[in-house]
Formats: C-alpha cells, sequence, structure tokens
C-alpha cells in the first residue's frame, strides 16, 4: 500500500529523534507521532503539524526548543519547508502535491476517509431520546434523539462497539393514575385509534378530577402498588399503554432513521435495585433524613440523592445508578454517555458522585452530554400552557413545505415525494446539530428551508450537484490526473478542508459535538460551490478536468459521510 504523506512525515520524524538524541528514551514510536499529526485549521500554520509537548519530558528540554532542533535536521524532498513555530513543527508542502497527497487519501477509502479503528475493542453504551411512556413525543425531544444517534453513528465510525438505549420512562405514580383513568373514563377502541394523544387526554382528564376530589390520588397511588405488585391486570394494562406508546414513537424514529440496541426502561431495573441498595447500605453511604434513605452529598455542595423514599418507593435516582451498574456488567463500556437535557445536570452530578462514592472506578467514565433548549418559531415551549409542536407534525409540515420547493424549483424531479422527505427531515435534523450543544435553538421554517444558506437543504443540495458533475463526466474520456490543474486558491481550499475531515470526525467524538461535522460539511459545500463558479470543472485541458472531476469525486463522498454521521440521507438528484 501506498504510505501516505503523514505516515511519511511521521516515520522520517522518529528517524530525526533517534539519531539527534541516540541516548533518550520514552521517545514516541512513528505511530504515536502519526497519531499527533495534525491538519492545522489554518494554512498559515503548514499543511500538517507535529505538537513536540509529549518530547518535552523525555529530552528534558522546552518544546520550542526540540521543534526547532528537529526542523534543523528534517529534509524531504516532497515537503516544501518545515518551519519550527511555538512547541509545534510546521509542515509546507507544495501545492501540487498537497493535492496529490489529499485526493489519493480520500479516493482511496471514499465514503470510510476519515473512518478509524481507534475505539477497536472498545465499547460506548449512549443512553439518548429515552421518551417517557404515554406522554406525546415533541420537538423538546428532538436533540437527545438526535445529538445521541449522531454520536452513535460517529463512535461506529471511529471503530467502537456501541450500545444505543432508549432508557423508557416506563415507571411512577403517574401509571396507577393512567391505569385508573382508563378504567374509568377510557376505553379500548379510543386508545387504540387516538394512540398516545388518547392516553395524554385521560391523564390530563385524571387531573381536572383529581382537583375536585383528591382520594383520586390514592387510587392511583393503589393501581399503582398493582403494577409493583405484578398483578396481572394492571401489568397487562400497563404493557398495553407502552406498546401503543413505542408504536406511536416508532413511526418518528422511521422518519428520523433512528434505532436502539435496547429498550431497557427504568422498569427494567426493578429487580436490580436492591443489590445497589445493599451495596450502598453496606458502604455506609445510606443516612436517613425525615424518613427517607439519601445518600449525603453535602460536603460536594449538593442536595442529597434520595435513594429510598420514607414509603419505601424507590426514584428516578434509585433506577438511574441500578441501571448504571447493570450497563457496566452487561456492556463493560469504557465510556456510558447520557444524552439529556441541561435541566438534570444536577441529576447527573449527583448520580456520578453517587457511584464515585461507592468507589466505581469507572464513575469517571460517565459523562452527561448536556444541550440547550429549542424553541419554535421564536416561542418557548410550554407543555402545561398547551403550546406544544409535536415532533411528528413538525416532520409532516417539513415534508410539505420542501415538497413545495421542489415542485417549484426542479418540477421534473423523479422521486419527488421521497427527496420531500429526505430534504425535510435533513432541514429539521440539520438545524438541531448546527450549533454547540449546549446553545438554544430557535426553529424557524425560513431559516432550516433556505436552499442557500447554511441549511441541511443547502449541503444537500451541493452533494446533488456533485452528482450531476459526475455524471456528465461519465460521459467523457478522461486520462490521468493531473495535479497540476489543483493548484488554484478553490481547490487548495477545498482540498485542506478534505484532509482536515478526519481530525474533525475524532474532535466531535471526543468533545461530544456532532456541530462540528455539520460545519465541516458545510464549509466543504461552500467551498465547493466557490471552486465550482470559479472554474470549469470540464476544462478543455483533460489532465486538469480529470483533477477537477476527481476532486468532486472526493467532495461528494465526504459530504455524503459527514451527512450521514449527522443522520441526514444525501439524495443524489434534487
Ligand atoms: N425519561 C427522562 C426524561 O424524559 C430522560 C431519561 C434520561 N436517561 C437517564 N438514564 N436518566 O426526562
Amino acid at each position: 500500500m501506498l504510505m501516505d504523506m503523514m505516515t511519511r512525515i511521521a516515520t522520517l520524524t522518529a528517524e530525526c529523534l533517534t539519531s539527534t538524541w541516540p541516548e533518550a528514551a520514552g521517545l514516541p514510536t512513528a505511530d504515536e507521532i502519526r497519531g499527533l499529526l495534525a491538519v492545522p485549521p489554518d494554512r498559515e500554520m503548514g499543511d500538517y503539524a507535529f505538537p513536540v509537548f509529549r518530547l518535552a519530558k523525555a529530552l528534558r528540554m522546552a518544546p520550542p526548543m526540540i521543534a526547532k532542533a528537529l526542523c534543523e535536521v528534517w529534509n524531504h524532498p516532497e515537503v516544501a519547508r518545515v518551519e519550527p513555530v511555538n512547541g509545534y513543527m510546521n509542515f509546507f508542502l507544495n501545492r501540487v502535491n498537497f493535492a496529490k497527497e489529499t485526493l489519493t487519501a480520500v479516493l482511496e477509502k471514499g465514503e470510510a476517509f476519515g473512518s478509524s479503528d481507534m475505539g477497536a475493542g472498545k465499547t460506548v453504551c449512549l443512553d439518548y431520546s429515552s421518551i417517557n411512556i404515554a406522554k406525546r413525543f415533541h420537538i423538546g425531544h428532538l436533540s437527545t434523539t438526535m445529538i445521541g444517534h449522531s454520536l452513535k453513528r460517529i463512535h461506529d465510525f471511529l471503530g467502537y462497539k456501541t450500545v444505543g438505549i432508549n432508557h423508557l420512562g416506563d415507571w411512577g405514580t403517574q401509571f396507577g393514575k393512567m391505569i385508573y383513568a382508563y378504567k374509568t373514563w377510557g376505553n379500548k377502541e379510543d386508545v387504540e385509534k387516538g394512540g398516545v394523544a388518547e392516553l395524554v387526554r385521560l391523564y390530563v382528564k385524571f387531573h381536572e378530577e383529581a382537583e375536585k376530589d383528591p382520594s383520586l390520588d390514592d387510587k392511583g397511588r393503589y393501581w399503582f402498588k398493582k403494577i409493583e405488585d405484578k398483578d396481572e391486570e394492571a401489568i397487562a394494562i400497563w404493557s398495553w399503554f407502552k406498546e401503543i406508546t413505542l408504536k406511536d414513537t416508532a413511526r418518528v424514529y422511521n422518519l428520523l432513521g433512528v434505532e436502539f440496541d435496547s429498550y431497557a426502561g427504568e422498569s427494567f431495573y426493578m429487580d436490580k435495585m436492591d443489590v445497589v441498595i445493599d451495596e450502598l447500605r453496606e458502604k455506609g453511604l445510606l443516612t436517613i433524613s425525615q424518613g427517607a434513605s439519601v445518600v449525603d452529598l453535602e460536603e460536594d455542595k449538593m442536595p442529597p440523592c434520595i435513594i429510598l423514599r420514607s414509603d419505601g418507593a424507590t426514584l428516578y435516582h434509585t433506577r438511574d445508578l441500578a441501571a448504571a451498574v447493570y450497563r457496566k456488567n452487561t456492556y463493560d463500556f469504557d465510556k456510558c454517555l447520557y444524552v439529556v437535557a441541561y435541566q438534570q445536570d444536577l441529576h447527573f452530578r449527583q448520580l456520578f458522585r453517587v457511584l464515585e462514592k461507592m468507589e466505581k472506578p469507572w464513575a469517571k467514565d460517565c459523562v452527561h452530554v448536556s444541550f440547550g433548549m429549542i424553541s419554535y418559531e421564536g416561542q418557548a415551549l410550554a407543555t402545561r400552557k398547551g403550546h406544544v409542536v409535536y415532533l411528528e407534525d413538525l416532520l409532516e409540515q417539513a415534508q410539505q413545505k420542501a415538497l413545495a420547493i421542489i415542485n417549484e424549483k426542479s418540477p421534473n424531479l423523479p422521486n419527488k415525494e421521497e427527496v420531500a422527505r429526505q430534504v425535510g427531515i435533513g432541514a429539521v435534523i440539520y438545524t438541531d446539530l448546527s450549533n454547540g450543544r449546549i446553545k438554544d435553538i430557535d426553529f424557524s421554517w425560513e431559516r432550516s428551508l433556505n436552499f442557500d444558506g447554511e441549511t441541511g437543504p443547502y449541503v444537500q443540495y451541493t452533494h446533488a450537484r456533485c452528482c450531476s458533475v459526475l455524471r456528465k463526466a461519465a460521459e467523457v474520456e478522461l486520462p490521468e490526473v493531473d495535479y497540476n490543474g489543483l493548484a488554484d486558491d478553490e481547490a487548495q481550499h477545498l482540498l485542506r478542508l478534505l484532509s482536515r475531515f478526519p481530525d474533525v470526525v475524532k474532535e466531535a467524538a471526543d468533545k461530544y459535538e456532532p456541530s462540528m461535522i455539520t460545519r465541516a460539511v458545510t464549509e466543504i459545500a461552500q467551498g465547493y460551490n466557490k471552486f465550482y463558479y470559479e472554474h470549469r470543472v470540464l476544462d478543455d485541458d483533460a489532465g486538469v478536468a480529470a483533477a477537477r472531476v476527481a476532486l468532486t469525486k472526493a467532495v461528494k463522498d465526504v459530504i455524503k459521510t459527514g451527512l450521514w454521521l449527522i443522520g441526514i440521507e444525501a439524495p443524489e438528484r434534487m
């Protein structure tokens, strides 16, 4: 196999290291250096950069001195120059070499460019979406679902084994209330027809009635107790409610292309909490406070973590503790990510702290991947006050609006409905994943569906444009690529963005930040459009045309992969 430039640079750097400091021990191998090489964000800093900080200890020298010494001896005919800047060695290739290196690397791997086996043998659990039974899926659930889904794909792409878990909210007294409401005011046909909407209606009804007659709360508790005691009728109704909810949400998951490996929800941990509670007790971590058993977290400046209520009932925290232990035992994860809104920051800080106090060495591998709020057309979402935007309605509208645009822009497109689905849903997902996750988002149709702005449709459109260029190119005979044809500024900028893509994917995984990939594909799309306007792809010079076609293919592959990593499809015609 052809050894790529980064590997050659790493090998040569390793050789320079040992020849300059033959006595030194603990120097990184060529492989390790390869792992540290990065593509700097800015061309001024070279095409590739090697941070030498890691060597400071072994060489007992300041990083800028090391970089300087290495640059002096470093020499390779294909590298135009090497410059030391602070603790970095910056490598500059000539433009033609850079084009050749980058294109070869991308086209050799195609849509797998940027993938890696760095995660081989490691498992990542991802808890996302984690909906509540008998509640409707509204747009507030979009972020947990899409961030989680994207992080799963990103980790898969980097070679990790991933376990996607929908930690269903399927336990608690509300289910007792629901059963009572169903038995009192509901019937089978209506629930079957109305689905979750009908369950919600019954739940609201219960609360209205309970305001007039507080004894209803006892009825709710009575039925919940029956679920706990595995009463046949209670369990049957409760399971049925779950089925109804999952059937409704499956439609949304299908539209979004989201899947899970496990639907082990809160009820799954019913028989798995006792061991954890015993362990807490044995380790002397439980104290009694107003009748409840709690783990005191005062020294951590947090409210106590309640494990058992005074009536002996378990809580959300108790089930999460059992779930964490179960996941570690079952999947032996290297990381367990919880993609949950920032409102639960305290919940997870408490949870992880309790795991630490239990001396679970893996507590540090649990990460709360938190995110901001979503509003709709400038209006905050208030479930209580009735301003709710259901996800299914939103996705339905998105498809309709996309279809209207397509009918106007390309009325003769084959498969219009299918493309409208891909574009409409893509627009929604893109909006959700376009900013740093902690930032609040406002969803607006005008912004999301603007084909010229920084949007999903814009990136998808660029992908389709590449496909169209490639279809035309397939009709002509092209010679070998002449890399001199890619020395212009636009092609070079684009090549640079492509060559950074693998680093971006890794960084997105490190920071749990899919938006970095959204940004990268958007920049690539913008770079390609600029290139496309400035240059004729099918140039009269056939070698140059071949080079531009090859670049187009590389752009198409990377955009497609990038979109896939954030959960967006890439139609070939738009
Ligand atoms: N069902 C919860 C909610 O909607 C989210 C659960 C998150 N996951 C967890 N392991 N606590 O608020």
